[in-house]
């Protein structure tokens, strides 16, 4: 765990975690960061408890006292948000203090009782504020569904800094470099691309919330935001506002200016023509990512679809459907409202068709209104007449694609 200091009475507390499934299921290829921070007036208030991932909370008191903050004289815990990565250290504080008080909204009281069994809470609302004293007074918004219906941003008014908890955040580990002006060229783009990872795996089903924080934050002075997870912006706060903003339009169907193929092949003949259509793309110069399922992680695929303008969907019918994981894995981007892609499919069939079929019905179901260029389906092995229909159908998706890139 790392300590820093953000500000004069305001400190921040960081650990990188790694080899964990987040939220039980996604992959960490790069770990994640855990921030906690303290506000210290004449009261001190900690924003979002870190612990380590088996709730213990020992290195946060080790480092809460070579702060200077005792946690016996800790007055206040800020729950941004009740998921246990930001709260699950509160019954084992309990242990060690009794009378502080939980800030949290209606929303975030309720699973506090549930899941801790706490009822020392006051509930804030919209623009309810609490005075630490020093001038420290800590302003709360509730921004609901930035992940869960009960998360709100505290903002700091007289430094304009803004803990925002999981919104502005992002996956990757932190090194020695914690704020943006610190971070290298190299670092930038490192916490942009787990920005993305983060955004498609945890918030994209919940965008258009999302959409109404970034416009609250817009609302507020803010020289710093001091999220939950990642780096903390202080030098250009604007560039994360920016990212989030476009990660929006991501999941409403816009993309960099690259391609995913999403595939699977059960003896190599859909295989054939994605190799094929590989030797077009590389022609085209357009960048590409395979993603062969079920082989890739399922926080990859998300993340490469999520931010691609277009994408293949390469896959045989499999007993009258879809071949089973790439159906799996649009379900799975259902669920993600990752909505108006642009994509095209092909795909090799046996004794009967099908494929197209489930791939509409799933469209149909999560209501993801994808932009399907007439699909190519091909008996046994692709051949000759195939092939030209799938480059006919890459070609119109690339043409296509320009109009749904945003970088
Ligand atoms: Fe970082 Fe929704 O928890």
């Amino acid at each position: 765990m790392k300590k820093l200091k953000i500000t004069e009475g305001i400190y921040m507390l960081t650990m990188n975690v790694e080899d964990i499934l987040f939220e039980g299921m996604w992959e960490l290829a790069n770990g994640v960061t855990l921030n906690s921070y303290i506000v210290q007036g004449d009261k001190t208030a900690i924003i979002d408890g870190v612990i380590g991932w088996d709730g213990i909370p020992e290195s946060l008191y080790k480092n809460l006292e070579e702060l200077g903050v005792k946690p016996e004289n800790i007055d206040y815990l800020i729950v941004n948000h009740m998921e246990p990565d930001h709260s699950g250290w509160i019954s084992n504080f309990r242990k060690i203090k009794d009378d502080f008080t939980i800030i949290c909204t209606d929303k975030a009281a309720k699973m506090v009782t549930s899941f801790y069994d706490e009822d020392k809470i006051r509930i804030v609302k919209e623009g309810d504020t609490l005075d630490l004293g020093q001038g420290k007074v800590l302003n709360f918004h509730p921004v609901p569904n930035v992940h869960w219906p009960d998360t709100m941003y505290t903002y700091e008014k007289s430094t304009k800094t803004l803990f925002s908890c999981d919104m502005f955040g992002a996956f990757g580990k932190m090194g020695e470099h914690c704020f943006d002006d610190e971070l290298t060229t190299e670092e930038i783009d490192f916490f942009e691309s787990e920005g993305i990872r983060y955004y498609s795996n945890v918030m994209a089903t919940f965008s258009s919330s999302v959409k109404k924080a970034i416009e609250k934050a817009k609302t507020l002075e803010i020289n710093t935001i001091a999220p939950g997870h990642g780096p903390v912006y202080r030098k250009n706060p604007k560039k994360i506002i920016d990212d989030y903003t476009r990660f929006t339009q991501y999941a409403e169907g816009a993309g960099k200016n690259e391609l995913a193929i999403l595939w699977g092949s059960m003896y190599g003949m859909t295989a054939k023509a994605v190799k094929y259509v590989e030797t077009i793309l590389q022609r085209e110069g357009v960048k590409y990512t395979k993603l062969e399922m079920p082989l890739e992680s399922e926080s990859e695929m998300v993340a490469t679809v999520f931010k691609s303008a277009g994408v293949i969907i390469a896959a045989p019918t499999y007993e009258y459907k879809l071949f089973p994981p790439v159906a799996a894995a649009i379900n799975e981007l259902g669920r993600k409202k990752i909505t108006g892609k642009l994509a095209f499919r092909f795909g090799s069939y046996g004794w009967s068709g099908g494929a197209e079929k489930e791939l509409s019905e799933i469209m149909e179901r999560q209501k993801i209104n994808w932009n399907l260029i007439e699909s190519v389906e091909f008996e046994g092995a692709p051949k000759e007449e195939a092939f030209q229909k799938i480059e006919t159908k890459v070609l119109e998706l690339i043409e296509k694609m320009k109009d749904k890139v945003v970088e």
